[in-house]
């Protein structure tokens, strides 16, 4: 598709910063604002287009900052309003463009509208933005309906003590996390308002977390049984038929808010939104992308896809299928701060759940897991659509497994502890990056503690330990994003070739919108046997080192045309 200035997000490369995880500016153990700006060279040197933040609000970070206690602020332990500014004016400076992270779904319990609601009466105008329930008298342990939490146990919780009035709330995900009402006109206006708020300080988007769960079906009903069985298993993937997921009028939102988008974009740049929304199947990804509604939404179909040709192949084809019907790119994505690190999940066997870890894991291979981890980005950015990176994986970052159960933060693994279903939960791979060997292995002693462990192998897999090797998954992705960009692939068109392949690769021509240098084939190698790259074929890139004629076992390559320009 040919394109504006305006349109960059449809080929954009942007990389997730988590930002308690990434740079810690004041030693205090924990990343901040500052420290991401004093990155953002960095950033613009591996070869971004732009940088989502993961929240930052003041928050008592009861969900790593999920749970939002002010939205139109800067938490005192990343920073300050002053600093995000900095940290967007020296993004712009360096062409990045920043997108910052809507949570709309629910408040933190110290939001002022729930300290308002408890001292409330039920009925009032103050609980009504959010989803309270009257106690049965008779039934008094009894939830409105059997909802559960995503992060395990019930999804409703009792007010303790309001001073307006006991009654239950509802919270799709932690006790602390109410969600709001979203039938309530005050909650749509104060996040028009957030809205605006952050456009004017010069952001470029939004990820807007959870955005397939604010409304909830009319009567809030039963969730029929297997479903709710369906939720716990698999990440939350929602199905059509989850009274809480995917409901339709979620979109009337998204119009509204595009509108309000609109306004802001420049003949230079259009602002916009990114949907993280966990539904099935892929067809209704497609409707947040729709032409007025969301940009951009991840596609966690693809993410979700176990390391098998056949599988990865279809999830390809139908990815482009459903995003080519609404005129929209595909956004690929292979890792974030919820999932198991990809070059750890593409080696764990096949009984493992994709997303969560159930319980304690023996590791696998690490080094499958890293060949397949650089094999599936090679893939990935060779792909025509944009593509979310998370930090660190960039350096080939594993998951990790080993951290002390008393070190551990995140409430799924305390709402499932001692439970039928016992998860791991997310901190793995939220481990800060190692950006100095020595600093892993000989921590300074004036700094605090980063506030996740960092085992030893990061400090082999640190930022200065990589730079300049070229046979490093930094230099890896450095050269795959230049490279990218150079041809053009991102605007261009593909074709998953079913037929001209053996069954064990995945094989997708992309023809770059000018033509100029031809089509560039990408092959991942998935079998065990090494694939012969064709006599009229040269190799451009590949995710392994001296990769020439053979493309080996979870291996890709990007193929060029002999005598191509390209080197
Ligand atoms: C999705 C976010 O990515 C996750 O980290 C968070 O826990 C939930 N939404 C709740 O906000």
């Amino acid at each position: 598709m040919s394109h504006t200035p305006t349109d960059w997000w449809r080929r954009a490369v942007i990389y997730q910063v988590y930002p308690r995880s990434f740079a810690d500016s004041d030693g205090d153990g924990l990343g901040d604002l500052p420290g991401i700006t004093a990155h953002l060279p960095y950033l613009r040197d591996l070869g971004v287009d732009a940088v989502w933040i993961s929240p930052f609000y003041p928050s008592p970070q009861k969900d790593a900052g999920y749970d939002v206690a002010d939205y139109c602020d800067v938490d005192p332990l990343f920073g300050s309003l002053a600093d995000a500014d900095t940290l967007i004016a020296t993004a712009h400076d360096l062409g990045l463009r920043i997108i910052v992270d809507l949570v709309p779904n629910h408040t933190s319990d110290r939001h002022e509208w729930f300290q308002a609601a408890l001292a409330s009466a039920p009925g009032s105008l103050e609980r009504d933005r959010y989803m309270f329930r009257d106690i049965d008298e008779n039934d008094p342990d009894t939830p409105p309906n059997n909802w559960e939490s995503n992060f395990g146990g019930a999804a409703w919780s009792k007010t303790e003590g309001a001073t307006g009035g006991d009654q239950w709330y509802l919270h799709l995900f932690d006790s602390s996390q109410p969600d709001l009402n979203w039938e309530n006109q005050e909650v749509r206006d104060m996040f028009d308002g957030v809205l605006r708020f952050w456009l004017d300080r010069g952001v470029d988007g939004f990820r807007v977390d959870v955005a397939h769960g604010m409304i909830k079906e009319p009567g809030l009903p039963d969730v029929e049984v297997h479903d709710a069985e369906a939720d716990v298993d698999d990440a939350a993937m929602a199905s059509a038929s989850t009274p809480y997921w995917d409901r339709d009028g979620v979109h009337d939102i998204y119009r509204r808010w595009r509108k309000i988008l609109d306004s802001y974009s420049t003949d230079t740049a259009e602002r916009i939104m990114v949907a993280e929304a966990w539904v099935q199947p892929i067809d209704r990804i497609a409707r947040y992308v729709r032409p007025d509604e969301h940009h951009q939404a991840f596609n966690f179909s693809f993410l979700d896809t176990r390391w098998d040709p056949a599988a990865l192949r279809e999830v390809i084809s139908e990815s482009y299928r459903v995003n080519d019907a609404v005129g929209a790119p595909t956004t690929w994505v292979l890792s974030n701060h919820d999932v198991i690190r990809h070059a750890t999940r593409l080696a764990l066997a096949p009984e493992e759940a994709v997303t969560q870890l159930a319980g304690p894991v023996t590791e696998p291979d690490r080094t499958v897991g890293l060949s397949r981890a650089r094999a599936a980005t090679t893939l990935m950015l060779g792909l025509p659509g944009s593509a979310y990176l998370y930090q660190g994986e960039e350096l080939g970052l594993p998951e990790v497994l080993d951290i002390p159960d008393d070190r551990r933060q995140d409430p799924t693994f305390f709402r499932t502890r001692g439970t039928d279903s016992p998860e791991l939960g997310r901190d793995g791979c939220r481990v800060p990056v190692p950006w100095s060997a020595d600093e892993v292995r000989s921590p300074a002693t004036d700094k605090a503690e980063p506030w996740l462990p960092q085992p030893e192998i990061f400090a082999d897999l640190a930022v200065d330990r990589q730079t300049g090797d070229a046979s490093s998954t930094l230099e890896l992705y450095r050269s795959l994003l230049h490279l990218r960009k150079e041809l053009g692939l991102a605007d261009g068109t593909a074709r998953v070739l079913e037929t001209v392949t053996d069954t064990d690769t995945v094989a997708v021509e992309v023809t770059p919108a000018e033509e100029a240098d031809g089509s560039v084939l990408i092959v991942a190698n998935l079998g065990t046997d090494d694939w012969p790259v064709p006599a009229d074929r040269q190799v451009i890139a590949a995710s392994r080192p001296g990769v020439t004629t053979s493309v080996p076992t979870d291996c890709t390559v990007w193929l060029a045309g002999l005598g191509s320009h390209v080197e």
